[in-house]
């Protein structure tokens, strides 16, 4: 969600800015733009509408902006329509457009400023006017307002401005008394800064500065950073210098890329095997599950009477998942919520209660503010999170890192299948630490986990069927996934794969669910997508698909082989490889992902970046 770069050094910076920006699309934009400055000359904001390729075609690659030090934007509208005059940079002075520009202060800004209403007024009243409906400009303008005001340098008269904003914020500025400088800000909102030799960059995610540099400092809440070339100074909210640690950054450059593939979503179904290996890798060592890396001890699992797992989207899919693993193995109630609802219940939480916050980015603005909460309540949290260092991964009591890599398609695949391996073998460990499986039994289990990503490829390998198949259904206006237990859990997920990637309507049932009501949208040819890998519920829901087909459905059934019924009750059929059932869910979630890929490749719509939607979702 909104995208900054930045970069002071000594090679013509907009190149570089734009290089950047392409790498943070997946964040989701509707504008971008940039501001660069050569030496003491001013400051050149350029901006556009629409795709990249606009700023890029405007600058000549960024060619035609002269300058070493710039800051640059793609823009997700919250507040104000996707049009030139709300594209950042903004301005402190008297200008809403692009051009070379007077002004003192020039930013740019990722998240929402809620008060941004009152402060607006405050600066009207001293004089400055407004050009745009965003609460960027107010937030540039009122920095420049104690930078004039206290005549103070501009850390300072950020950190004033940070003590009267409300909000989420990170904040890249350029002062024109500072030529070659950069300053940042941040607060919940993600940002990273990244030094090489003679030169700063400045990003919202690692993969936009990947290529130049490996060497990361995560920039803490509420803190500031001063950036000049080759150097990087932080301060906290007191203006004091704080030394931040610098961390190097491991995954490969072309890890970030490609790589021969058309998309990076299909890339990235690929890269399953490796993701799910990786995790479950680091986590199992020796024929046993070890939890000590995130700081989980037998002694805080046996003081465990509950478990509440909560999470956005996909990942809230995946505690769906790991819920009904949980409870089977474990035997203890486990509850999963919508991070986004977390704080609207009255959950008794207490030092008993282990409160598991799922995320990729681990910068997931409603799961951030569930975590809070959780904290607050007094529960012990645990985050699973991929990005190293982002903010739910800093502020978890435990961290249990997938090491998916990273992911650039807005639609998770390969996240998601870590998250669920990592969640699965966790169950695992737990049961046997709570006395639910026997030594013999946990041992099968850990194998079977180890089996799952050669399952995964082969799964990969019959994906031509689905790519014809999902040719047949690219004009479907309704598609229906149904399942129960586990199976309904990985519905959800395929249900989401498919609507938000293709645009086609779809909804995922328990499928017992589907006769009290959703059954009347069941006409002549309505695709229903029937995941029946629960031995003990296939039968019932082949039931409940009957009962959509004498209404004119189409079916199409998931189910583990040797389940050669189904092929009697259903159109089409995909086979996947039989593992144990509680981790079913890492095999059919692949057909899945790859029927809503080839839909939408098939629809010709932009897979890796789906209209509206943001790859790190940083406003509640
Ligand atoms: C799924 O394909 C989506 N991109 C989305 O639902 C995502 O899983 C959700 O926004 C949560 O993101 P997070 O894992 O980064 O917290």
């Amino acid at each position: 969600m909104c995208g900054i770069v930045g970069y002071t050094g000594k090679k013509q910076a907009a190149p570089i800015l734009l290089d950047g920006l392409r790498r943070l699309e997946y964040r989701g934009y509707d504008s971008a733009g940039l501001a660069v400055r050569a030496g003491n000359s001013l400051t050149e904001v350029v901006k556009a509408t629409g795709k990249l390729y606009h700023l890029a075609d405007k600058t000549d690659q960024g060619r035609s902006l002269p300058g070493t030090c710039g800051i640059g934007h793609t823009r997700w509208a919250t507040h104000g329509d996707p049009s030139l005059i709300n594209a950042h940079p903004h301005v402190s002075g008297n200008c809403s457009g692009s051009g070379k520009v007077e002004s003192d202060v020039v930013g740019v800004h990722n998240g929402i400023i809620e008060n941004y209403g009152e402060l607006k007024e405050k600066l009207l009243r001293h004089g400055y006017q407004f050009y745009s409906d965003t609460d960027t400009e107010v937030v540039v303008k009122l920095v420049d307002y104690y930078y004039k005001k206290y005549r103070i340098g501009p850390v300072d008269a950020i950190t004033r401005t940070m003590v009267r904003v409300r909000g989420s914020y990170a904040l890249a500025l350029m002062f024109k008394d500072y030529p070659e400088e950069i300053f940042a800000a941040r607060k919940d909102s993600p940002l990273i800064i990244g030094t090489a030799e003679n030169a700063v960059y400045l990003a919202s995610d690692v993969p936009a500065i990947l290529k130049y540099t490996r060497s990361v400092y995560y920039i803490g809440n509420l803190q500031v950073a001063r950036l000049s070339p080759g150097c990087a100074k932080f301060f906290d909210l007191n203006g004091d210098e704080v030394a931040l640690p610098v961390t190097e950054i491991t995954w490969d450059a072309e890890a970030a890329e490609k790589g021969g593939y058309e998309h990076f979503m299909l890339k990235e179904i690929h890269e399953q095997p490796a993701a799910v290996r990786d995790t479950l890798n680091s986590l199992i060592k020796e024929g046993r599950i070890d939890l000590t890396a995130a700081g989980i001890t037998d002694e805080i699992i046996r003081s465990l009477s509950q478990i509440v797992i909560t999470a956005c989207g996909s990942a809230w899919h995946v505690g769906m998942a790991a819920q009904y693993v949980i409870e089977d193995m474990v035997e203890i109630p486990v509850r999963v919520e919508l991070a986004s609802e977390f704080r609207y219940r009255s959950m008794p939480l207490n030092e008993n209660t282990l409160v598991i916050v799922i995320s990729q980015s681990g910068e997931t603005a409603d799961s951030l503010a569930a975590l809070r909460l959780a904290k607050e309540r007094g529960a012990i949290t645990l985050a699973v999170v991929n990005v190293v260092g982002s903010t739910i991964a800093r502020e978890a009591d435990h961290v249990l890192y997938t090491l998916a890599g990273p992911e650039i398609a807005v639609a998770t695949t390969k996240a998601y299948s870590a998250q669920l391996a990592a969640l699965d073998a966790f169950a695992v460990q737990m049961a046997l630490v709570k006395g639910t499986v026997s030594r013999e039994q946990y041992g099968h289990m850990i194998e079977e986990l180890l089996g799952i990503p050669d399952k995964i490829g082969r799964v990969l390998e019959d994906k031509e069927r689905l790519q014809w198949f999902s040719s047949k259904i690219a004009n479907a206006h309704d598609i229906f996934f149904i399942g129960r237990g586990l199976d309904y859990a990985i519905s959800l997920e395929g249900s989401l794969k498919m609507k938000e990637i293709s645009y086609i309507h779809s909804e995922a049932y328990a499928a017992g669910e589907l006769k009290h009501g959703t059954i009347s949208l069941i006409e002549k040819n309505t695709l229903v997508i029937g995941v029946l890998t629960q031995s003990r519920m296939i039968e019932k829901t082949i039931a409940n698909m009957a009962e959509c087909k004498s209404r004119g459905a189409y079916l199409m059934g998931i189910t583990t082989n040797g389940n050669f019924a189904v092929e009697d009750s259903v159109n089409f059929t995909v086979y996947i490889p039989k593992t144990d059932e509680h981790f079913v869910s890492s095999l059919a979630v692949v057909p899945l992902q790859l029927l809503g890929y080839y839909t939408s490749v098939n629809r010709g719509l932009d897979v890796d970046k789906p209209r509206n939607l943001a790859k790190s979702v940083t406003v509640e």
